[in-house]
């Protein structure tokens, strides 16, 4: 019987096709088949009960390991794709389709240009590296001006710095431009801060830039309303105050009145009010510095911290979660608003 063992596996292992395996399980194991007559010729009468006890182990010895080799040589032929085909097996499951999300600042970012383009500004970019001159100087802000102070700069030794606010567009654009020019700046500014859950070094800011003929603080006004009305999905109410920029003259704090309570003062605001933007009509010298002329041009302007208004939108607790690079905070925001 070893050696009918060893004649199978050796024809067994030269079955490549599931259809001569199939004919090997008929030649052993069918009806007529090897073992059957293997059985039926040996004559187990004549056999001590030892001997008969022996041969019937060995036969069905013989026997499982027919059947479990013949199983084992379908499975492998039928698994296997057959040559010059790719087998597609549809009860795996699906190849995971990773999509990506877009980071808060950015949604906000794409938010605000899709609006600011509806009222016909153009988005422009400046350089997160400045010179002194856009950064302050054409601003208004002389070497020796306090409001300086107020943004604690890097500086690099080639004498630029990085730019602390995005009002550094403001004359690049318009001096190259000209007016009448209407626009919108994102980016990143830099200050040199103690970092905790309100300051970072590094934030985002989006510049407005509108230049035209009898600009009033009306214009202002209308703009930024229908602004804060789409960004906020109602109408919000807004009020201003008196704020001190020496590049906007005269210089505002546009307050909205708290969605949470409705103005009536609650933790959040305290008050009934938020500082959101600051603005004001464009200084005679900032547009003297771009080559416009302030008997014939004038305009607003206003700087709006995105990073603030994403903290707003997304209620979002902790400025440093933004710069953290940590994906289980930036995948949890939707693909686009
Ligand atoms: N650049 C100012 C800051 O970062 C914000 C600002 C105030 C921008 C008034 C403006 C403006 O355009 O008119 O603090």
């Amino acid at each position: 019987m070893d050696a009918m063992r060893q004649t199978f596996l050796n024809e067994l292992a030269a079955a490549t096709t599931p259809e001569a395996v199939e004919q090997l399980r008929v030649r052993y194991l069918g009806r007529k088949g090897i073992l059957t007559e293997l059985r039926k010729g040996t004559d187990m009468g004549s056999m001590d009960p030892e001997q008969r006890r022996q041969f019937g182990t060995r036969f069905n010895d013989l026997k499982e390991t027919i059947e479990a080799e013949l199983t084992r040589a379908i499975g492998r032929l039928k698994g296997a794709p057959a040559a010059g085909r790719q087998s597609l097996d549809l009860t795996l499951p699906a190849a995971e389709r990773r999509s990506g999300s877009l980071h808060p600042i950015t949604l906000v970012q794409m938010e605000l240009e899709v609006i600011f383009r509806g009222m016909g500004f153009q988005v422009l970019t400046g350089y997160d590296v400045e010179s002194e001159f856009f950064n302050f100087d054409s601003l208004n802000i002389p070497s020796d001006h306090p409001a300086r102070e107020m943004q604690d700069t890097y500086w690099l030794t080639n004498g630029m710095l990085l730019r602390t606010h995005t009002s550094a567009n403001q004359v690049r654009a318009l001096g190259e431009l000209g007016a009448p020019l209407r626009a919108i700046f994102p980016g990143r500014c830099f200050r040199y801060e103690a970092i905790d859950a309100k300051h970072e070094n590094t934030f985002y800011q989006l510049e407005g830039l509108m230049v035209d003929r009898e600009i009033s603080v009306a214009n202002l006004i209308a703009v930024m309303r229908a602004l804060l009305a789409e960004v906020f999905r109602r109408e919000v109410t807004v009020r201003l105050r008196p704020g001190f920029f020496p590049f906007v003259e005269p210089g505002f704090e546009l307050d909205i009145q708290c969605l949470l309570c409705s103005g009536a003062g609650c933790p959040t605001c305290r008050t009934g009010w938020l500082e959101l933007i600051p603005c004001g009509l464009v200084h005679p010298n900032v547009l003297r510095h771009a080559g416009v002329d302030p008997e014939q041009w004038s305009g607003f302007a206003f700087g709006l911290g995105l990073t603030r208004l994403a903290m707003m939108k997304f209620g979002i607790p902790d400025i440093r979660l933004f710069n953290s690079g940590d994906l289980r905070f930036c995948s949890q925001f939707p693909v686009a608003l």
